[in-house]
């Protein structure tokens, strides 16, 4: 097979040529003005600095659209605010991964209609994954007239023209595309100030697991290129930023789709070369394109943390088919050894989905063994939820809901003994840490992270925000550890 090149869109040269038809230019301070000087963002939306809110729901993925969105904002003129009174301008970034995401996000656009009845001004745009999905269009333009603008996962970059449509009085706009085929490179971005920031690598998944919308709402993988990722994070190490995470729906996938078989191992080895990057995380990765070559790279470099985050889904081999995941049970259980051959320490956590279509109560059992067989540090846990549109939600499934409901409280039953029991496995050791910053409950107590992301509470003061340090484990619970700075 010919190995594609994406094309790139340079996002810098398409807005411009677009706001220069608006009649706007870049001006000195980097923002988008008219000729009296105004911003777009003024000339559209009021005289004073108007505020933009984003609110996200899902993974990472869309944690990192919504920092474009504000980024772009940022350019346009807008300041951003948390608070939904003082916001001009209101996004609902949503997420369709599970039934129970796609409500909660809907159940909040229905709840901003008060808000828009009282300040009609306001601009409210709906984005995000559950978008790319016709019905959930056709549910907004029947039920939600209040929402102004409607766009999806592939026209994030087209955020300038679609504001401006939907200021200048077209009724609901909605712009959402299929397909994408290229990646648009050097859109800005409103990072969160700290230690972390998020870095794209690798847009959409081919997979197809067959619960899973992803594949529809994100469309098919497409690599950046690696001199854009590494001058990326040559830039986040100059402004100050130490650890990096590669985001993708699929990491392992990295390269494939580029010309020269640059692969995944070949990015990490590269970005261990970054000075000032001190620590490198990825997510998600998929146990079947984790090959031998990442996992000496992983082992070989000083920076890529020791957490593997392997999704399996669940033990049986018969439900690892139904799912289309393309290993066995004996395959990631290869992978997992071969983890723990290079890596002793490394920590080890998983996805589960329990109650997949026609499951019994064997094939559960089989998750439960591989659980005590790998054990993990952590595992999210996930009753199945049927997604319209993918291949599992029209299979017939006679496994009654309060089984499954009763197989998830066992499982996380299991799940929760062997983490807290890995985590009793670490007191009395020291661990290198980057501490956060002031815990939500108490100013005097920092949450700081290990290598294998494990969440240390620690006595702290001012100034160690953002800083490295090393932590005595004192105590562990079930999904955290105390401990104290002793370096
Ligand atoms: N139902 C339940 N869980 C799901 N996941 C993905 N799709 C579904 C679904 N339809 C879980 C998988 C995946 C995680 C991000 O969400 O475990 O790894
Ligand atoms: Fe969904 Fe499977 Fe792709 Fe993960 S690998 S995003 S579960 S289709």
């Amino acid at each position: 097979m010919e190995a594609l090149d994406m094309p790139v869109i340079a996002y810098g040269d398409g807005v411009g040529a677009a706001l220069a038809g608006l009649g706007f230019t870049r001006a000195a301070d980097g923002i988008f003005r008219d000729a009296a000087g105004r911003s777009f963002a003024q000339a559209l939306a009021g005289p004073v600095v108007p505020k933009a809110l984003a609110r996200t729901y899902g993974c990472q993925m869309n944690v990192m659209d919504s920092e474009t969105l504000l980024g772009q904002l940022a350019t346009l003129g807008y300041g951003t605010t948390d608070a939904e009174d003082e916001a001009d301008l209101i996004f609902i970034n949503t997420c369709a991964i599970r039934g129970s995401a796609a409500e909660h996000a809907l159940g909040e656009v229905g709840r901003l209609k008060a808000l828009k009845q009282e300040r009609p001004d306001v601009l409210l745009a709906v984005c995000g994954c559950l978008t790319q999905m016709p019905e959930t269009v056709r549910h907004l333009q029947r039920y939600a007239p209040h929402v102004d603008l409607v766009f999806g996962t592939h026209n994030l970059h087209e955020l300038p023209q679609l504001l401006h449509r939907a200021y200048v009085g077209e009724q609901q706009v909605v712009d959402i595309w299929r397909q994408s085929d290229a990646v648009v490179e050097a859109l800005p971005s409103l990072r969160a100030p700290g230690a972390r920031a998020w870095v794209n690598i690798i847009y959409g998944c081919d997979k197809y697991c067959t619960y899973c919308i992803v594949p529809y709402t994100r469309g098919k993988e497409r690599s950046r290129r690696p001199g854009e990722i590494l001058a990326e994070v040559e830039d986040l190490a100059a402004r100050g930023y130490t650890e990096i995470t590669l985001l993708g729906q699929n990491v392992n996938s990295y390269g494939k789709d580029l010309a020269g078989g640059y692969d995944f191992a070949d990015l990490l080895r590269d970005l261990d070369r970054v000075p000032g990057i001190r620590w490198v995380r990825y997510m998600t990765s998929h146990p079947r394109d984790f090959t031998q070559k990442m996992v000496e790279a992983i082992a070989a470099s000083d920076k890529v943390c020791e957490h593997f985050h392997l999704p399996v889904q669940a033990g049986a081999d018969r439900v690892l088919r139904w799912m289309n995941r393309g290993y066995t049970r004996a395959a990631y259980l290869d992978l997992v050894a071969s983890v723990r051959a290079a890596i002793p320490h490394a920590v080890i956590t998983t996805d589960i989905i329990v109650g997949f279509p026609r499951e019994t109560e064997d094939d559960f059992a089989e998750t439960l063994s591989l659980v005590e067989e790998v054990g993990y540090d952590n595992a999210f846990t996930f009753m199945y939820s049927p997604r319209d549109g993918t291949p599992a939600a029209r299979w017939a499934d006679p496994v009654p809901p309060e089984v499954k409901k009763e197989r998830l409280l066992r499982l996380n039953d299991r799940v929760y003994a062997i983490g807290r029991a890995k985590n009793e496995a670490m007191v009395g050791g020291e661990y290198d840490v980057l501490i956060e910053g002031p815990s939500r409950k108490d100013p005097a107590v920092y949450t700081a992270r290990t290598r294998g992301n494990k969440l240390v509470h620690v006595p702290g003061a001012p100034g160690l925000e953002n800083t490295f340090g090393r932590a005595r484990i004192r105590r562990a619970h079930t999904w955290t550890l105390d401990g104290e700075l002793v370096g």
